[in-house]
């Protein structure tokens, strides 16, 4: 009998392409999602992809009565990825009571939860950021974790720390937490995607709408950085290659192959490429010309970032495959296709 993974934030960018990889394998699939930065007909791609169509139950995992109710409902939850939270960087500066509330109630509902149905398989859904500006590039999982340069960031250290904490209390627990960089690229089939509602914060989803004309013009955010081109660098990684990184963490912990109750691995290409090379690779795979400017720093902004993957390609047995320009290409192909349907 298969499997039944509960995937929490499962209509979201990286959610939904971690749902597609897990159902290729053969697992089944209960959503919950409150749909507050997604659309319910991302199921729609999901199943024309796989053939199938997973469970979704719509609501706010803040509400602790509802996460109590579901996994009474559902007994055979055999792990869990949470996926479900807030993410936009500067929001969370503008926000900061509505990321901590959203983000870390949403997680101690769901561990509460977790313990009360003997549910032990949780894999979290962290982020490159916790390590601010780092000290040595590539970073490595024992790279210091550096003060959060905004609450989102901060969200995501305390949450690891709640995880942590619950383990060291002695509750049954088993998790592991993904650390990613910066995911990019859509699924192949550009049946989904990445859906930003309003104007987009990240580079690439601004990069296809301005190639599309939905954007006058990209801003590129500072050419004096201490960097070999003067452009910011990043680590820009493949969201199936990252959604495929998840179906090895639940194997993973259901095969009982984790060395420790709570293991921490770098999901990146370990490769860095700076905004430049990003905007000339797409100009190059897509053979659309950009329209951009170069303008001031972004606050807040990292000047360099890039993953040490070694940990996870001995311990997941998993490496980045799919590069950069291909993966543009495949963001592009959504686009295109998201547009031309909408
Ligand atoms: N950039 C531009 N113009 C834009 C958007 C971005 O030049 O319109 C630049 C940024 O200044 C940065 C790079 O492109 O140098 C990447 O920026 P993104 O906004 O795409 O991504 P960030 O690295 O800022 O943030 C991402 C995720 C966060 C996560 C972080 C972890 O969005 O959720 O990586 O490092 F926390």
């Amino acid at each position: 009998m298969n499997k039944l993974v509960l995937v929490t934030g499962g209509t979201g960018y990286i959610g939904s392409h971690t749902v597609v990889e897990l159902m290729n394998e053969g697992f089944d699939i209960v959503i919950i999602d409150n749909l507050s930065n997604s659309e319910k007909s991302v199921l729609d791609g999901i199943s024309e992809i796989t053939g199938r169509r997973p469970y979704f139950e719509q609501f706010d995992l803040c509400d602790k009565e509802r996460v109590h109710n579901f996994f009474k409902i559902y007994r055979k939850v055999s792990a869990v990825i949470h996926f479900a939270a807030y993410k936009a960087v500067g929001e969370s500066v503008e926000k900061p009571l509505m990321y901590y509330q959203n983000n870390l109630i949403s997680l101690l509902n769901l561990l509460q939860a977790m313990e009360d149905f003997k549910v032990h398989q949780l894999v979290f859904s962290s982020s490159g950021t916790v390590y601010g500006e780092p000290d040595e590039l590539p970073v490595t999982e024992n790279s210091p974790v550096k003060k959060a340069t905004s609450p989102y960031g901060n969200t995501k250290q305390i949450s690891e720390e709640i995880i942590s904490d619950t383990i060291k209390s002695g509750y049954e627990l088993n998790a592991i937490s993904l650390r990613y960089f910066n995911p990019i690229g859509a699924h192949h089939s550009a049946l989904i995607g990445e859906l930003p509602r309003g104007v987009p914060n990240n580079l690439v989803p601004f990069i296809t709408q301005t190639a599309y004309g939905i954007r006058d013009q990209l801003k590129v955010f500072g050419d004096d950085y201490n960097t070999p081109d003067g452009f910011a660098i990043r680590d820009y990684i493949n969201v199936v290659d990252l959604a495929k990184a998840h179906v090895i963490s639940i194997k993973r912990l259901l095969e009982k192959k984790n060395k420790t109750n709570f293991e921490v691995f770098n999901l990146g290409t370990g490769k860095g490429s700076s905004v430049m090379e990003v905007i000339d690779s797409f100009q190059k795979v897509t053979g659309v010309k950009l329209n951009y400017k170069i303008v001031g720093r972004r606050a807040g902004d990292t000047e360099a970032i890039y993953a040490n993957t070694d940990l996870s390609e001995k311990e997941l047995g998993w490496k980045a495959g799919i590069g950069l320009n291909e993966t543009l290409q495949s963001a592009w192909e959504w686009e295109k296709q998201y547009q031309n349907n909408s």
